[in-house]
């Protein structure tokens, strides 16, 4: 494939990429959000020194993960928290200068460890210098933006918006701008306008930038809403239906999906592609998960959010699983996400989905951890997950999300703040994050649920995820194997094969608080099935008489094919 590429090139001496063919396939990703990650400065957020810091936390000897997707770090007046930027070129001087970023891009490499940028092209923040200049209708930017006329004056002789789309973050998907006598559109904030890629000039503009990043050496991106980037040309009004706010009362039939976004995304790559060996993953907006396998490309992937919204049971996660493995056939990679900085927490979701308590929560995100790392795709964690990290009780007061503060009947809304909390280091004051007062309040178990301690603790979630990356990239199977689910006797378990470049693998997880019994497929003469890895330090093992795993409650286990000869070994 294209996708050669070690980053060794990249100016560092240290042998360091795992995989080198489409590394991206095999690769297991951590998002960062950066302010929450390591506050260097004492200020109170988090800033790229802070990330080199604690590179060690990420790379071969530590969690092992292959590559790091930091959420925006671009100049941003902070209106939606950095997804309203203001110069995408720049680096935010909040999380540090120039230099710091080259030196993270520099650093990560040499521990084998990539870097991804979030790219937010479909809006601009309404402070960026191309709206400012559009609103002034300054040449060359005049129709850069998504301006309409009104489409008359209501009774009180105000002008009125062109057409019925709403916004996703409440109210009218148009703002008039007294300025320029016209509105301007914005699928999410009002300070959040969107350019018109429709616009040659735009599109040069966006892979400009896009070159500039790869030049310096970045890795690849994660796309913000990328779905969203064309809208029908002639903006009809969208058709109504039933639904129970404003947005699901109409059918986004000419705001989003529009039919030539698959060949945008072509031409997108056509730029990356020069660069060999650079990744992207598309953000999917209110899709389906047909409608991100629909959208997958050779090289491109795309966020599905099937598993994202399940509560803790093998039955709905079995249906998950058929449904993304149906759409995405077995030609198209997928990803595999439970967490992320805009959904709850999935440490604290899938326990809450049970009414787990104790130690019970720790083990449902060990089991959770297993599904994230064993079923076929590219794994994405999320800061704070490998130590069990769950939702922070942030009071509304304290929230810093502008949509939540536009709760209305008609536009329902969860507070991201929540999980967005700072990552909790060490168990002292700041939690090792901060010498300074967090940006947002920290949990509650700081002094115990931190990197330090869990390092520390052979049983901890923290361990558990490293000994499950490091199996993945051990074994071949659990990186590139087609994938299908076991019918299981016990309906509280759940359980897949996956055939690929090595010998098969077989994954059970008890999703249950009692004991359960599976037992795997038979294996041909020769061969047996090997505990490789799982949730407990002693993976269960297949037991005679009766070829069964008897797993305790939520243990989760990796078992691979191999001959009885290697086995009794
Ligand atoms: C998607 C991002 O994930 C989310 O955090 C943001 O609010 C919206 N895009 C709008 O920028």
């Amino acid at each position: 494939m294209s996708g050669d590429r070690d980053v060794r090139a990249a100016g560092t001496s240290t042998p360091a990429a795992r995989y080198v063919d489409d590394w991206w396939r095999r690769a297991v990703v951590y998002q960062i959000y950066p302010r929450s990650f390591a506050d260097s400065d004492g200020d109170g957020t988090g800033d790229l020194p802070g990330i080199i810091d604690h590179l060690a936390h990420l790379g071969p000897d530590g969690l092992g993960v292959d590559a790091i997707w930091l959420s925006p770090i671009y100049p941003s007046p902070g209106r939606d928290i950095g997804y309203d930027v203001s110069d995408h070129a720049a680096i935010d001087p909040r999380f540090g200068t120039e230099a710091d970023f080259d030196r993270l891009v520099r650093e990560a490499h040499a521990m084998g460890i990539r870097v991804i940028l979030d790219l937010v092209m479909n809006h601009t923040s309404d402070e960026h210098p191309w709206f400012q200049a559009s609103r002034r209708r300054e040449a060359p930017y005049t129709d850069w933006y998504i301006w309409r006329d009104p489409a008359g004056t209501d009774d009180h002789g105000r002008p009125m918006p062109p057409n019925n789309w709403v916004s996703w973050f409440g109210g009218p998907a148009w703002t008039h701008d007294p300025e320029r006598g016209q509105f301007f559109h914005h699928t999410f904030l009002a300070e959040q306008p969107e350019p018109d890629w429709r616009v040659p000039g735009v599109e040069q503009a966006q892979w400009a930038m896009v070159r500039g990043w790869l030049e310096r050496g970045v890795d690849g991106f994660r796309l913000d809403t990328f779905n969203v980037f064309l809208k029908h040309p002639d903006m009809p009004s969208n058709p109504r239906r039933r639904g129970s706010s404003a947005w699901t009362r109409q059918e986004h039939r000419y705001d989003i999906d529009q039919p030539d976004l698959p060949a945008l995304v072509d031409r997108f790559r056509a730029v990356v592609d020069a660069f060999p060996g650079r990744m992207s993953v598309g953000e999917l907006f209110v899709g389906t998960t047909e409608g991100a396998a629909a959208l997958t490309a050779d090289r491109h992937l795309v966020f599905d959010w099937e598993l994202l919204t399940r509560p803790w049971s093998a039955s709905a996660f079995r249906a998950a699983i058929r449904r993304r493995e149906r759409a995405f056939g077995d030609e198209r990679w997928p990803t595999v996400v439970l967490s992320n900085h805009d959904q709850p927490r999935h440490a604290s979701r899938l326990a809450d989905s049970v009414g787990a308590a104790g130690d019970a929560r720790d083990a449902i995100a060990k089991a959770a951890a297993v599904l994230l790392l064993t079923l076929r795709g590219t794994p994405f964690l999320y800061y704070g997950e490998e130590i069990g990290m769950g939702d922070v009780d942030v009071p509304p007061a304290e929230s810093i999300d502008a949509p939540a503060a536009r709760v209305s009947p008609d536009f329902p809304w969860w507070d991201r703040s929540p999980c967005r909390t700072p990552m909790p280091w060490t168990g002292g004051e700041g939690g090792g994050f901060t010498t300074g007062r967090p940006w947002l309040r920290m949990g509650e178990d700081v002094a115990w649920r931190n990197v330090q301690a869990q390092t520390a603790d052979a049983g901890s979630v923290l361990s558990c995820y490293r000994r499950l990356i490091a199996a993945r990239h051990a074994v071949p199977s659990l990186q590139d194997g087609l994938l299908r689910l076991i019918d299981t006797a016990d309906g509280g378990t759940l359980a897949w094969r996956r055939r690929g470049t090595g010998p098969d693998v077989v994954v059970a997880i008890n999703f249950g608080a009692g004991m359960a019994t599976f037992r795997p497929p038979r294996p041909p003469q020769g061969v047996a099935w090997h505990p490789v890895v799982g949730t407990h330090l002693d993976p269960a093992d297949v037991a005679a008489p009766d070829h069964a795993l008897h797993l305790r409650p939520y243990e989760g286990v990796v078992l691979e094919m191999r001959s009885t000869e290697m086995r009794s070994t």
